[in-house]
């Protein structure tokens, strides 16, 4: 008994130090992430170090960054089901090699039967354990939609770009020690939440470099690879979920995957000083804040503010506080609703939001709202360049962490929880604490606004940074700061990625900082009347510097902030 105790400390504390030795990754069962790497060809920076190795490994193969994005997302389905998903949605942002830009919109969207008041009690009281948990939360996924509308910009058989997949859901791997803990935590809502114990449920707790093997989802995967989306939408897969939400009273049907439709969307472009910004447009609202919030800084030169002095960040604090009273009023999925871009992102408009703004003086949201318009934790980013100057930045998502903790018996994937980024009834925040109104509440087929970033900088014509991060509505601002870290502070990449952060969305009226934001500024901020308050880490943020303009060299950041890797060669 003794003997079997000291072997399996000594199998524990060799697989710990490979874990830590930082050799290549060429063995799902022995592998370490880096945080930095500095290449010349081609680079992805993912939430996990076997999904980044898996995409470079292709682009070596001959394949470009659109490749290398639909492996990596694949492999980040099932090696980090926290976030990586085929169940949930998300968008791409690219700028191909032609110079064109593109943005493809894969966010789910609400089932046939679903209505405005489906997550109210009779009273007219939001019911959010019903919008965040189990099968009534989930949104009719898009991803693998998604995966096949990119690829008609791919160059490589789609067999060949799922296989990494197939094989790390069938043959298994070791988990992180998050991820252990993660399970552990999840293991009661993953057995009250499912109508059979999926994967993620075991008897024993999971610790650090156990294997997780999911079968059901590699035969899902199997289906994908031989039947196309049809795999996942018709079939055996969409009678699974149908199934599935029948044993859990949840709503997508048959006719709603059947119906999914990716959309190809034009991207929010718009110069930031030198630079050429691409970002995603609706129903995200990433690129617009990203927009309003740069082009509110413009002239004020924020680059001659000392970094993170209270002066800087009161400056970003109020073009936040104005961009996100927006989003609460006025934002929502455009083929729904009418929201007026055109004159939220305007000069003019912009100017005027920030006629108020008084340096030195706490803002507040009681009287700062959103402007005149004069007119009718879970989510992951993925960046990636290529050798051939083709840029990709994807940001992808569950909503919260593990979705709706739903995984589709017989199939082994989650399904998203996104019904919460509806607005459930106005003036309710939902997990993200952001606020809606009627441009975001929830029809059949509308797609529920997000604030997911993926965001490409050109310089000179030429790709110069791939950024976004997970972070609900902390997003925006996250990839914000990276930009004006690199472009206003010209910080190294790692810095911009690795600094501390702050966030402000008008509501509530705060500024949130991670726990090491410097204490002095904050103490000035409280001087000024903001309030201040620390909270858990913000984003994970994927930032790639291509430095010459061409894809060379290429620096590849991932953030310090969890497992995530860098890959490149
Ligand atoms: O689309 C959105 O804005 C949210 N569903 C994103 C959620 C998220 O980033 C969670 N990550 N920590």
């Amino acid at each position: 008994m003794k003997y079997k105790v000291i072997c399996g400390l000594l199998m524990k504390l060799l697989l710990f130090s490979t874990l830590l030795s930082g050799a290549q990754i060429t063995d799902p069962f022995n592998y370490l992430g880096q945080k930095k790497v500095t290449v010349n060809k081609g680079a992805v920076v993912s939430a996990h170090p076997l999904a980044s190795n898996a995409g470079v490994r292709i682009l070596k193969q001959g394949g470009n960054a659109i490749d290398a994005a639909i492996v990596t997302q694949l492999a980040l389905a099932v090696v980090y089901p926290g976030a990586g998903n085929i169940g949930g949605g998300g968008f791409m942002v690219a700028h191909l090699k032609n110079g064109r830009n593109i943005t493809i919109d894969y966010r789910e969207t609400a089932p046939a039967k679903a209505g405005r008041d489906m997550y109210l009690d009779k009273n007219g009281n939001p019911q959010l354990n019903l919008s965040q948990d189990g099968h009534l939360a989930c949104g009719v996924p898009g991803t693998v939609a998604g995966l096949f509308a990119s690829m008609k910009y791919a160059k490589l058989p789609f067999k060949k770009l799922i296989q990494p997949a197939i094989e790390l859901a069938e043959k298994g791997f070791a988990i992180t020690a998050s991820q252990a803990d993660d399970l552990n935590e999840l293991k009661n809502e993953f057995i009250q939440l499912n109508t059979s114990p999926p994967a993620f449920v075991k008897k024993t707790p999971w610790k650090a470099g156990d294997t997780l093997i999911q079968k059901d989802l590699a035969n899902t995967l199997k289906r994908i690879r031989d039947l196309g989306a049809k795999g996942f939408y018709e079939g055996r897969t969409a009678n699974l979920i149908v199934a599935e939400m029948t044993k859990g009273k949840g709503i997508i049907s048959y006719q709603d995957l059947k119906n999914y439709k990716p959309v190809e969307r034009k991207a929010i472009e718009f110069d930031y000083k030198s630079f050429h910004i691409i970002s995603m447009p609706l129903p995200s609202s990433g690129g617009i804040i990203l927009q309003q919030v740069l082009k509110m800084i413009e002239k004020r030169n924020i680059g001659a503010m000392k970094f993170q002095s209270a002066e800087s960040v009161q400056l970003l604090t109020e073009a936040e506080r104005r961009a996100y009273a927006d989003r609460a009023k006025y934002l929502g999925d455009a083929d729904f609703v009418k929201v007026p871009v055109k004159v939220l992102v305007s000069d003019a408009y912009l100017e005027a939001r920030m006629k108020d703004y008084t340096a030195g003086r706490a803002g507040n949201s009681e009287t700062i709202k959103e402007g005149i318009v004069k007119e009718s934790e879970e989510t992951t980013h993925i960046s990636i360049i290529d050798a051939e100057g083709n840029a990709v930045a994807i940001t992808t998502t569950l909503n919260g962490s593990y979705g709706s903790r739903t995984v589709v018996s017989g199939a082994g994937f989650i399904l998203n929880n996104e019904m919460d980024d509806f607005s459930v009834k106005p003036g309710v925040p939902n997990m993200y604490g952001a606020v809606g109104s009627g441009a975001n509440a929830i029809a059949p087929g509308k797609r529920m606004l997000s604030s997911m970033t993926p965001t490409i900088v050109l310089k000179n014509n030429h790709p110069y940074l791939v950024v976004g991060t997970p972070g609900g509505t902390t997003i925006p601002t996250s990839v914000i700061q990276s930009l004006v870290n690199m472009i206003d502070y010209n910080m190294k990449p790692e810095d911009a990625v690795n600094k501390p952060k702050f966030h402000h969305q008008w509501l509530p009226d705060e500024i949130f900082t991670e726990k090491d934001f410097d204490a002095a500024t904050a103490r000035r901020l409280q001087e000024m009347g903001y309030k201040i308050t620390i909270r858990g880490e913000i984003g994970r943020t994927e930032l790639i510097e291509i430095k010459a303009g061409k894809a060379k060299p290429i620096t590849a950041i991932a953030d310090k902030r969890g497992n995530d890797g860098a890959e490149g060669y």
